[in-house]
């Protein structure tokens, strides 16, 4: 792994290992690095400063490691840190290295899915009281109109192996009540959170079959191809062998292997990170 220049992608938990299956599945070639602060998850409901600075610390990890591109895989440090990591931080780090979040890419597109115009948000507490999706998505498409409701308590339903059973029910009904009852005319929900992609079956038998469900990781894995085609200096510098390796700041791999498997759809083996607290 010494010479390796790998991606690095990061998430607070196991959400970004959503968003990694469909980047994998683009990009096979290239070598890559996960990294979930599963210890420090959810980032959810957390503050401003405390999100940017354990996504900072990851970021470093991972420059550590060699990654010179990096994808934040996780809406909330997307929304709470990527600004900061970008206009400030990497400055003060090494401006040759980059890092990218999964909201952009998103807002770019997501307005080619609804025909009404009207589309619903679903994301953590940190991604909705940042108003980064209407923000981000009324630069490309002015005249949608966005509703947004958080769901505080799915990431911690997902992250302890709930999401399919029968207990998940009332709190998935709960919040898609909430963020239809804004408005009628909703024909797109965004999961905008990096963990739902686990809970969309449950999601579909509470939202009308004229809904349509968008999740994230094709939509990233998608423009990153597009970003290393007009960035060929950023491609040129990352190695290719086809390398995984995933990374846990628990120190229990064994729990962190078992769960992430079921978001990667493939076995995973980790290993403990030590990020400086
Ligand atoms: N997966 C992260 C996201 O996309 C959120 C998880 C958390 O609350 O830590 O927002």
């Amino acid at each position: 792994m010494v010479n390796n220049k790998p991606i690095g992608i990061f998430d607070s938990g196991y959400g970004g290992l959503t968003v990694f299956r469909s980047i994998f599945q683009e990009l096979p070639q290239h070598d890559y690095i996960y990294l979930g602060d599963t210890a420090r998850a959810p980032y959810g409901n957390r503050s401003f400063q405390t999100i940017h600075q354990y996504t900072w610390e990851c970021v470093q990890w991972l420059f550590k490691q060699g990654c010179p591109l990096v994808i934040l895989a996780c809406n909330t440090a997307s929304a709470k840190a990527l600004r900061t990591i970008q206009q400030q931080d990497l400055k003060n780090e090494d401006p040759s290295k980059r890092v990218l979040g999964v909201i952009r890419p998103t807002a770019e597109v997501i307005g080619d899915y609804t025909k009404t115009n009207e589309i619903g948000v679903l994301g953590t507490k940190g991604t909705v009281q940042s108003g980064s999706y209407p923000i981000e998505i009324g630069h490309f498409f002015p005249d949608l109109k966005v509703y947004q409701q958080a769901c505080p308590l799915w990431v911690p339903i997902i992250e302890n192996g709930e999401h399919d059973k029968p207990g998940a029910d009332y709190f998935v009904k709960k919040y898609l009540e909430q963020l239809l009852a804004q408005s009628p005319d909703i024909d797109t929900l965004l999961l905008a959170c990096t963990h739902y992609p686990l809970l969309q079956e449950k999601i579909r038998q509470f939202v009308p079959a004229n809904i349509q469900i968008v999740s994230q990781g094709d939509i990233v894995a998608k423009s990153l191809v597009d970003y290393l085609q007009r960035h060929p200096e950023m491609d040129d510098k990352l190695t290719k062998n086809s390398t995984q390796h995933f990374f846990t700041t628990t120190d229990d791999t064994a729990d962190f292997d078992h769960y992430a498997e079921i978001f990667f759809s493939a076995p995973v083996k980790s290993a403990f990170a030590e990020i400086k607290c």
